[in-house]
């Protein structure tokens, strides 16, 4: 097996077991048909980039009935407030006078929506086109495609050179990296900037999170992967700003190399990735047994729950739970349903273990007696809002940074 960015030869540390599609919700007319692949994350010591290599065909988990939609939680609508008006702020203050920013993945219009409002120059490429819809319905302009170098060269053509190419939870999504770097290249103005947020390294390594890692996470990145991967494209990364956000994320901004000055927070961050050692293979030999001794924890609590008669429910159907559920092996008698807030998966099954997903009404309903918080990257938002559940004695399950009971 090759890494997909220095193509050196690399081995999986560790496996998750057979996995399903993480956002792959299921009736049970479809238990039969569900897609299984291996799930194994793969360190490479040439580039320092962490990937999995198995990864299911893109129109088996992004098409027309795509089932994550981005307002989900306030939390994240006022992130992306923030992020465009930090975007907009970066790109005016680069000298653009008329802007153009386009946005991969730009989902349901979450973050354009405010360039739309602010009557800025946009452009959103999203492939998946129920969310597109949406996005148009809040007045944002996208096509439904796939970023390519043939792509970029149109919008090119017809819509100018692009002072800002910008994606959050999206670039660890595309398995071929260097295409979007040749499609960047060919759309950004001479001193456009590229930004990218996702799920960070250095987080998932601290807090044993190996629920970031599933089929739609080709790639879990650092400032150091980041780096290598874009230099080879005539890129440098000239920013590095971590965020709050799916339990701890980063922030890179590239620019082509020496159009702009690169902020201290650069070696910063690099230094403190080689401190964690997030370039050395023994640090993932570590992480490995930490999800081994965090899935024997976690099954382990819900078996003695089971055996006391306790309920337990599931708080938010998210992907993430996915990898959790299938590698711990939690089935329908440890929880009875998740409840989430998506219309689109209420009344479906969650992958591989067919869990009942649940309106969040029926959690208020039948309120469980420990609620396990797989959406724990809100979990804040969450117990502001679940108060009356801990007053009346409902206790909360966390496996994030480790096995615990909260309440
Ligand atoms: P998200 O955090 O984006 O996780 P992932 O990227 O792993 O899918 O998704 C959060 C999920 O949790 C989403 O399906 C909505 C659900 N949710 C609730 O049901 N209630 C809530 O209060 C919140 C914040 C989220």
């Amino acid at each position: 097996m090759k890494c997909r960015i220095c193509g050196r030869e690399a081995q999986p540390f560790m496996s998750f077991g057979r996995m399903p599609i993480a956002n792959g919700f299921v009736t049970p007319g479809q238990f039969k048909d569900e897609y299984f692949f291996e799930l194994a994350p793969v360190f490479c010591e040439g580039c320092s980039g962490f990937q999995i290599l198995e990864q299911p065909a893109a129109q088996l988990m992004f098409h027309e009935n795509y089932a994550f939609f981005s307002r989900t939680s306030r939390r994240m609508a006022a992130h992306f407030a923030d992020f465009a008006r930090w975007l907009r702020g970066r790109v005016e203050g680069a000298g653009a006078s008329d802007p153009f920013v386009v946005e991969l993945g730009s989902n349901d219009g979450i973050m354009l929506e405010h360039f739309a409002k602010a009557g800025i120059r946009h452009l959103g490429v999203e492939p998946s086109a129920n969310v597109a819809a949406e996005a148009r319905r809040h007045g944002v302009d996208c096509v439904t495609e796939f970023f390519t170098p043939a792509l970029a060269g149109r919008i090119a053509a017809e819509r100018g050179r692009a002072d800002a190419i910008s994606a959050a939870n999206v670039m660890c999504h595309i398995p071929d990296l260097h295409d979007i770097a040749r499609a960047a290249d060919r759309l950004l103005g001479p001193r456009g900037i590229l930004v990218f947020e996702e799920p960070y390294l250095g987080d998932m390594i601290a807090k044993t999170s190996y629920d970031q890692i599933y089929d739609e996470h080709v790639y879990v990145f650092s400032a150091l992967s980041v780096s290598n991967l874009f230099e080879r494209h005539g890129f440098e990364l000239i920013d590095a700003l971590p965020q709050s956000t799916h339990g701890g994320s980063m922030r890179y901004v590239l620019a082509r190399k020496g159009a702009h000055a690169k902020a201290p927070a650069v070696a910063e961050v690099v230094a403190r990735e080689r401190a964690q050692g997030l370039h050395l293979p023994e640090t993932y030999a570590g992480f490995r047994r930490n999800c081994e001794r965090s899935k024997e924890q976690l099954l382990k609590l819900l078996r003695d729950l089971k055996a006391q008669g306790r309920r337990v429910a599931g708080y938010g159907a998210t992907s993430k739970s996915t990898t959790v559920i299938n590698y711990c092996g939690i089935d329908p008698s440890l929880i009875e349903f998740i409840s989430d807030t998506t219309p689109i998966k209420q009344g479906k099954f969650t992958p591989g273990a067919h869990i009942p997903v649940k309106p969040y009404e029926a959690f208020c309903a039948q309120p469980p007696d420990y609620a396990l918080l797989f959406a724990w990257n809100h979990s804040q938002e969450i117990f502001d809002k679940e108060k009356d559940f801990s007053d009346n004695g409902g206790k909360w399950i966390v496996y994030v940074p480790d096995v615990s009971v909260i309440g």
